[in-house]
């Protein structure tokens, strides 16, 4: 058959084809009604969470004992118009043909399972109305962030998953070795001998395409990254997985405010683009996971983002009529209850708190004039908290490098790093957006499990 000429179960419903005659759909069968004169099957492709509606009017001419849930099946068939029904187009089959039969052990049967059982049958769980909604919602946002840094004229630029250079020097990084575990080579210093290994260094799965979108940026100007990331952090949370999917604009020639207002303007336009491009999803949260969503997106478009710095965030806290399990003080790192704290209870909005302590944050961040803070910006957002990082870049040399050695970094391994503020070295700045963690939020899903389709958590690297 020619590939074109089969019909997206969506473009039916959506009455977005030429003709009525001479129809062609593939998909898994969802319901089946038989009675004497008249059998009806509920049939998905996956275009859209709706069914089409198969009328059988002749049903003895066919062998629908053989056709169960989860069966794929080829019907060709005509359309009808069918006025006042939910669906206002149904399906009169001609013939039908079973791809593959699905025994009645079939374990997604028309009942509710839930997310926790979803899980443990990943390979499955994307033919449940929820999931589907989720990975076509999943597809669409990720076209949106293209969208947006094309039509703002950033390049897309590919960063390496392997390499050996730690990006934010938290030692998260996953090794990538082809050494024998059993019969490792040691150095005269009796440890393992990198220099025996594939890359004849030690390396792993990257963290985050920050350095290496530095790179680019100095060259291309404004460029984004959006691909895989991976942390070997033992944190057993509701927002953390140990993959999980990042998008990096790096801008050269922009400062920390510039970028503020970047972020501003990006998560606003990806809250748009879902309320107006991701109807059927959101109809679907609204009803399923969380209502009120929409309207919470709507007030956030509306609003301005709280900005706010790391010093002026522990007074508000420290003022606060609650008790934290940490203790606020200066110099220690926001926990998620004091996030949650600042954008949920005191500001009801997305809150970028900047000017963070050197001392908590990643090397690469530029010194504030007061030797004491960095550059450096979270986003923070209601239930989820941070999802999204970010500074201006430190790139004055003399300083970078003095940071870098008190930091005990092996500077020969990243003069290609400082390199970049040796030749026209310019300000500049970028952020990362965990991708999951935006998901989560514009859909009230509670867990980054299950807004990616393969989540690897400590412990789970199933599929
Ligand atoms: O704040 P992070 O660690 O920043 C960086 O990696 C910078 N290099 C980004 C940059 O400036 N280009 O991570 C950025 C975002 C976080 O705000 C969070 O949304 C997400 O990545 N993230 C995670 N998401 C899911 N699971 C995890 N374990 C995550 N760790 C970070």
């Amino acid at each position: 058959m020619d590939y074109f000429k089969k019909k997206k179960i969506k473009d039916i419903l959506q009455k977005n084809i030429t003709s009525y005659q001479d129809i062609t759909v593939l998909g898994w069968v969802k319901t089946k009604r038989v009675s004497k004169n008249i059998a009806f099957l509920e049939l998905n492709d996956g275009s859209t969470v709706k069914n089409l509606q198969i009328v059988i009017l002749n049903p003895s001419d066919f062998e629908l004992e053989e056709i169960n849930r989860g069966a794929s099946l080829k019907i060709k068939g005509y359309l009808e118009d069918v006025p006042n029904r939910e669906q206002s187009i149904e399906m009169k089959a001609e013939e039908i043909k079973i791809i593959g039969k699905a025994p009645e052990n079939y374990v997604l049967q028309k009942k509710k399972h839930t997310f926790e059982f979803l899980r443990e049958i990943a390979h499955l769980r994307p033919r449940t109305k929820t999931f589907s909604t989720v990975n076509r919602f999943r597809n669409k946002i990720a076209y949106a962030i293209h969208k947006y840094y094309q039509e703002k004229g950033f390049q897309y630029i590919h960063s390496p998953i392997i390499t050996a250079s730690d990006a934010e020097g938290a030692g998260e990084m996953f090794k990538v070795t082809t050494l024998d575990f059993d019969n490792l080579p040691k150095n005269e210093q009796n440890k393992v001998d990198y220099q025996e290994d594939f890359f004849n260094e030690q390396t792993g799965l990257t963290v985050s395409g920050q350095l290496e979108a530095e790179v680019m940026a100095t060259a291309l100007g404004d460029v984004y990254t959006f691909g895989p990331t991976f942390r070997a952090e033992n944190s057993n949370t509701s927002r953390h997985a140990s993959e999980f999917w990042m998008m990096e604009p790096e801008m050269a020639f922009c400062n920390l405010e510039e970028m503020m207002d970047v972020i501003e303007d990006f998560i606003k336009y990806l809250f748009k683009y879902a309320l107006d491009e991701a109807n059927e999803e959101m109809a679907f949260f609204g009803k399923n996971i969380e209502e009120g969503r929409k309207e919470t997106l709507k007030k956030i478009i509306n609003s301005t983002f709280a900005r706010i710095t790391y010093t002026k965030a522990v007074d508000i806290l420290s003022k606060a009529d609650q008790e934290f399990e940490f203790p606020v003080e200066w110099g220690m790192d926001l926990q998620t209850e004091h996030e949650r704290y600042l954008t949920e209870e005191h500001y009801n909005k997305p809150v970028l708190v900047t000017d963070y302590p050197k001392e908590i944050k990643a090397f690469y961040m530029r010194i504030n004039d007061d030797d004491k803070t960095v550059a450096a910006v979270d986003c923070l957002v209601p239930e989820v908290g941070e999802i999204i990082g970010g500074s201006q870049r430190e790139e004055r040399y003399d300083i970078l490098k003095e940071r870098m050695e008190k930091e005990g970094m092996n500077l020969t391994k990243y003069e290609w790093f400082l390199d970049l503020r040796k030749y026209g070295s310019v300000p500049h700045s970028g952020f990362g957006l965990g991708f999951e963690r935006i998901l989560m939020y514009i859909s009230g899903i509670k867990n980054i499990r299950d807004v990616i389709p393969f989540p690897r958590t400590p412990g789970n690297a199933k599929f």
